[in-house]
C-alpha cells in the first residue's frame, strides 16, 4: 500500500505579502511571517498548510506538498526521479525530496516534519435535525451558540491542475503518490477523457473522495486549492464577511454532485482561487473508480451553477 498521509501544504510566490497576509487572515488561518516568507496554517497540527515567498516576477504557484509516512516511502518516492532527499529549513524541519511535474509544477514529499499543538477549533451547538427522536435531540432547550477561535480552517484538502496531458500527469503522479482514479470525467464519450478526480490509497481508510484533480486543458495553469472549515455555518457567515471586505467571489456557496462538497471560492488578491469547503464525501479502496459525463462535473445539488 502507497505510504501517503495526505497533501499537506501549496506553495505560492506573491508580489504584496502584506496584501495576502490580511486576506489569508479574513480566509480563516492563523497567519505568521517569517522574514519575506508567509506560513498559514489550520488548527489541526500541521505548522503550515499554505506557503507565500515574495515573488521576484510576477505571483506564481509554486507547487505543494506531500507527507510520507515512512522515510523508505520517501526513499522510494525520491529514488524514481533520482532527486536528493534534504533537510527542510522551515518550521517544523524534517526531510524533503523536491521533484518537478510533467508541467515544471514543484512537487515534495516529506518525512518527520515536527508537528505543532492543535488550535482549538472553532464550534457550533448541534443541528436540529427534523429526523430525529424529539427526546434524543442534543439541542433540546439550548438556544444556538457559537464559539470563535483564532483559526477556522482546519486541513488543507485538495489542488487541481490544469495540465498540458492528462495522461501523462496521471500516470506521473499515480507511480509516485499511488492515486487512486474516483471519477474519470469524459466529455462526449467515455474515451474522450478531460481529466479525473483522484483520491490517496489508504487501503481500508477513508479519504476525501480527491486529493488531487488533474484537468487536460491543454496547458499547464494552477486551478485552486481547497481547505476544509469547521462547519457548515462558518462557510455562510465567512462568505458574508469576504463579500463585505471586498473581495472577489468565484463561485458558491453551493453543493458539489461530485464529491458533495458544501463549496465557496473566492479569489485571492493575487488572483489565485481558494476554496472553502465542508461535508465532503469520504471513501476507502472499495469504492473503486467510475466514469462521469462532464455535465457532471459542473452539477450542484444546489446552488448557483457556474466555475471556479
Ligand atoms: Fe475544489
Amino acid at each position: 500500500m502507497p505510504e501517503i498521509r495526505d497533501l499537506t501544504y501549496v506553495r505560492f510566490e506573491i508580489e504584496d505579502l502584506d496584501k495576502q497576509a490580511q486576506f489569508l487572515t479574513d480566509f480563516g488561518f492563523e497567519v505568521s511571517r517569517k522574514g519575506d516568507r508567509l506560513f498559514a496554517r489550520g488548527y489541526d497540527s500541521a505548522p503550515y498548510i499554505y506557503i507565500a515567498e515574495q515573488a521576484k516576477g510576477p505571483a506564481r504557484f509554486q507547487g505543494m506538498g506531500f507527507e510520507a509516512l515512512t522515510q523508505s516511502e520517501l526513499e522510494r518516492i525520491a529514488a524514481i526521479g533520482h532527486v536528493p532527499i534534504e533537510e527542510i529549513d522551515l518550521p517544523g524541519g524534517g526531510l524533503r525530496a523536491r521533484m518537478v511535474d510533467p508541467d515544471g509544477n514543484e512537487v515534495d514529499i516529506v518525512y518527520g516534519v515536527s508537528q505543532a499543538s492543535k488550535l482549538p477549533p472553532p464550534s457550533r451547538s448541534p443541528i436540529n435535525q427534523e429526523n430525529q427522536e424529539r427526546r434524543a435531540n442534543p439541542r433540546l432547550g439550548q438556544r444556538v451558540s457559537f464559539t470563535e477561535a483564532s483559526c477556522s480552517i482546519k486541513r488543507l484538502g485538495h489542488c487541481v491542475l490544469n495540465v498540458t496531458d492528462f495522461r501523462i500527469s496521471e500516470a506521473w503522479y499515480k507511480e509516485r503518490i499511488g492515486f487512486i482514479t474516483s471519477d474519470e470525467i469524459y466529455i462526449g464519450t467515455e474515451d474522450k477523457t478531460l481529466g479525473a478526480f483522484m483520491r490517496l490509497d489508504r487501503g481500508e481508510e477513508y479519504v476525501d473522495h480527491h486529493t488531487l484533480f488533474l484537468v487536460g486543458a491543454g496547458h499547464s495553469e494552477f486551478n485552486h486549492a481547497a481547505f476544509e472549515v469547521c462547519h457548515w455555518d462558518y462557510i455562510m457567515q465567512s462568505h458574508d464577511f469576504l463579500a463585505q471586505q471586498g473581495y472577489e467571489q468565484r463561485w458558491g456557496v453551493g453543493k458539489h454532485v461530485l464529491g458533495s462538497q458544501v463549496f465557496d471560492y473566492w479569489k485571492d488578491p493575487a488572483g489565485f482561487t481558494l476554496e472553502h469547503f465542508t461535508d465532503g464525501d469520504l471513501f476507502n479502496r472499495s469504492f473503486g473508480s467510475h466514469k462521469q459525463p462532464f455535465e457532471n462535473l459542473l452539477a450542484v445539488h444546489w446552488g448557483p451553477e457556474g466555475a471556479p
